[in-house]
């Protein structure tokens, strides 16, 4: 089996900018490397990316949504690749239901477990680097960026929401979890993820 990596993180918290690195470093140890991202990675799930991203909908319609996309990502994508030895790295997984649709929008954290056990019930990722920062850190960085999606121009009550909701669960999975404070220099950041990764070798 090989191992599986997840991004997390608030919208602007700069996760984007790193998964190059962590790409790069893996690659660097001659492992196969599958890399992919969440709502996505599938061509139907690419699909409900641009659904959910941009249609506004009841919230459990949005996290079944985000729940069909991992479904057909973990059939043609994750699983696959774990299988035959290589590593998967995805921007985003279930810890983003449970921070944006639990945490943001308030839905039911027992209907999102059992939307995880349905659709992923032995699986977690190996290791979740979850990018924190500060909501006005973050906020700043989007206003900086292109034209935002449905989620980006949420208010600052949602994102606080779904900051606390990430970091509620780094401490309950604390054998996954790193968290990395976002507000650090590229090249601090970057250290930080290398010493993580050769602790994960
Ligand atoms: P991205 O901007 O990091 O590509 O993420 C797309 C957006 O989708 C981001 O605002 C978070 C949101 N999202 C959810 O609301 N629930 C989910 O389960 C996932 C994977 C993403």
């Amino acid at each position: 089996m090989g191992k599986f990596i997840t991004f997390e993180g608030i919208d602007g918290a700069g996760k984007s900018t790193h998964i190059a690195f962590v790409s790069d470093y893996i690659k660097q140890r001659g492992v196969d490397l599958v890399s992919s991202r969440e709502p996505g990675g599938t061509p139907l799930g690419e699909k409900l990316r641009e659904i959910v991203l941009h249609e506004k909908m009841h919230l459990e319609t949005e996290a079944l949504l985000v729940f069909a996309s991992r479904r057909e990502h973990l059939a043609q994508v994750i699983e696959p690749a774990l299988a035959r030895g290589a590593w998967v790295i995805s921007d985003r997984f279930t810890d983003s239901t449970f921070a944006y649709q639990g945490g943001g929008r308030g839905m039911s954290l027992a209907k999102l477990d059992a939307l995880e056990q349905w659709v992923h019930p032995a699986l977690q990722p190996d290791l979740t680097l979850l990018f924190d920062v500060p909501l006005d850190v973050a906020r700043a960085r989007l206003d900086a960026t292109r034209e935002l999606d449905k989620f980006e121009q949420e208010k600052s009550d949602f994102f606080a929401a779904t900051r606390t909701e990430y970091l509620r669960r780094a401490a309950e999975f604390p054998q996954r979890f790193r968290v990395i404070d976002s507000t650090q220099s590229i090249a601090e950041i970057q250290q930080q993820i290398a010493a993580i990764l050769d602790a994960f070798f």
